[in-house]
């Protein structure tokens, strides 16, 4: 039996017989009467158990430690005194595995910091053990929407030739001591993927609307609460469709992803409310219901110029790249929610994007929202093969690793769009969790690498 079950069907159970497996949160003894907090894994919350010194096994019962692995046979009490929704009156506890008196959780509460370094035991955390669910239900989530939607789920590779983002931020994939790649295992030089846009975008070309969803990696030396060098992200891309139908499906997107979570996840998120950040599920249903704003970069720029001075890196100028605390400022003071940023200038960003009429800008659109800074990057991509060729020669790319991308814009190209939403960054966005290793089951960032 588990302990979702038999809270969802309780009346059905009361007074049965039921037997339970597993682990102890809490054993507290008294002299008449002792209580185990059991959680199976079924659900966020514990369940009661009640024995007495006169169960068979008490002796061993009340030695049961924090941790520990145990079966409960007993008694379903629905409402035992009226206020208590429910507990078990145990007839029989066996041990399955005791945990050593040195199990790392006790009761007190530990901080993330000394959490992250026992990553096998800090998912019966209560923080990890929300969150990690909340991972599974946020993947179903997105899976349901663009399912739902006809799009077409694309397995990219993680081995890849080439670089999708131009910004030499590749780990390389080796089973040679040196750099002679040509003898190397794939006779190439191999890295991991930083993003699977580049793979996914013929499938657009086929299936019209597709998507990837799946671990990237960044050898992206920034120590920052929002980085890992290992992250899953979630790439749709969309055949005849420009920035704006791009930023229509962001937004419903992420509105659809909130309004689901809220429904499958409720235990778990009132958790969140309470211990992790006080207006969280106030703040992202008000997300759900309202519009999101859309700001050009050059606006954005003059909202930060008047805000001069309030900034760390106050060297405010068009062409510069914004800095989280500039992002920050953006959404947080100015708007006060999520806000596209479009239109940025054509340096500072990846060579694939569209470049706009005025020959500064590209049609990329990022989406910025409270807390996080930047959860999704996204743009219109370039079409034009002249210009995407010109464009790579400029800024020196190897064309040689890219020709097939190339050439997809000389076999039935059109305007097509997609995005990148982090979907780390978006359980961190959720749940108000301000530390991405937090939200990962295990992290990977520069000099961290656990097990
Ligand atoms: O803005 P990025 O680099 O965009 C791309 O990779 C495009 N190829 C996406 C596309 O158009 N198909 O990354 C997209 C998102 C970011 O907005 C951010 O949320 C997340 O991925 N991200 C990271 N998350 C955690 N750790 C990192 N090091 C991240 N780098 C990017
Ligand atoms: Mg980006």
């Amino acid at each position: 039996m588990l302990v979702k079950k038999l809270k969802e069907q309780v009346e059905q159970y009361d007074g049965q017989i039921v037997t339970l497996q597993g682990w102890v949160r809490t054993n507290r003894n008294s002299k008449n009467v002792s209580f185990i907090e059991l959680n199976d894994g079924s659900c966020f919350s514990n369940l009661q158990i009640v024995y007495t010194p006169e169960m068979e096994g008490y002796a061993e019962a009340s030695k049961i430690t924090t941790g520990s692995a145990i079966e409960v046979e007993g008694l379903v009490k629905a409402t035992p005194n009226g206020k208590q929704p429910l507990e078990i009156e145990a007839k029989r506890v066996s041990v399955l595995g005791m945990a050593d008196h040195d199990y790392p959780l006790q009761k007190k509460r530990h901080s993330f910091e000394f959490l992250r370094e026992i990553p096998h035991v800090r998912p019966r955390a209560n923080t990890y053990y929300a969150i990690f669910r909340v991972r599974s239900v946020l993947s179903m989530a997105i899976h349901t929407f663009f399912q739902d939607r006809g799009y077409v789920y694309v397995h990219t590779p993680e081995i890849t030739g080439n670089d999708a983002e131009g910004a030499g931020e590749c780990f390389t994939v080796t089973t040679i001591k040196n750099q002679d790649y040509e003898k190397d295992f794939f006779a190439k030089h191999a890295q991991l993927t930083v993003s699977g846009q580049l793979h996914v975008e013929p499938f657009a070309l086929t299936y019209r609307n597709v998507y990837t969803f799946g671990p990237t990696f960044r050898a992206e030396n920034s120590n920052t609460t929002r980085h890992a060098s290992e992250f899953w992200m979630i790439e749709p891309e969309l055949a005849f469709a420009d920035l704006s139908d791009n930023m229509d499906v962001i937004e419903e997107m992420i509105k659809y992803c909130i309004n689901y979570v809220l429904e499958h996840a409720p235990e778990e998120m009132d958790f969140f409310q309470r211990v992790i950040d006080k207006n969280c599920i106030d703040r992202i249903t008000r997300v759900a219901n309202s519009d999101f704003k859309r700001m050009t970069y050059t606006e954005a720029i003059a909202e930060l110029e008047k805000a001069k001075g309030s900034f760390e890196n106050n060297e405010i100028y068009w062409g510069m790249d914004l800095q989280s605390e500039h992002e920050r400022y953006i959404c947080e003071k100015v708007v006060q929610g999520p806000v596209f940023l479009t239109d940025y200038p054509k340096d500072i960003k990846a060579f694939y994007m569209r470049e706009n009429a005025d020959g500064k800008t590209v049609a990329a659109c990022d989406l910025l929202v409270p807390y996080v800074g930047e959860l999704v990057g996204g743009s219109q991509r370039e079409e034009r093969y002249d210009v995407l060729k010109d464009k790579m020669e400029k800024m020196g790319m190897d064309e040689s690793t890219l020709q097939w991308y190339m050439d997809l814009r000389r076999f039935g190209g059109c305007v097509h769009s997609g995005f990148g939403l982090g979907f780390d960054r978006m359980l961190m966005y959720l749940s108000g969790i301000q530390n991405i290793r937090d939200v990962q089951p295990y992290p990977r960032t520069p000099r961290n690498l656990i097990f």
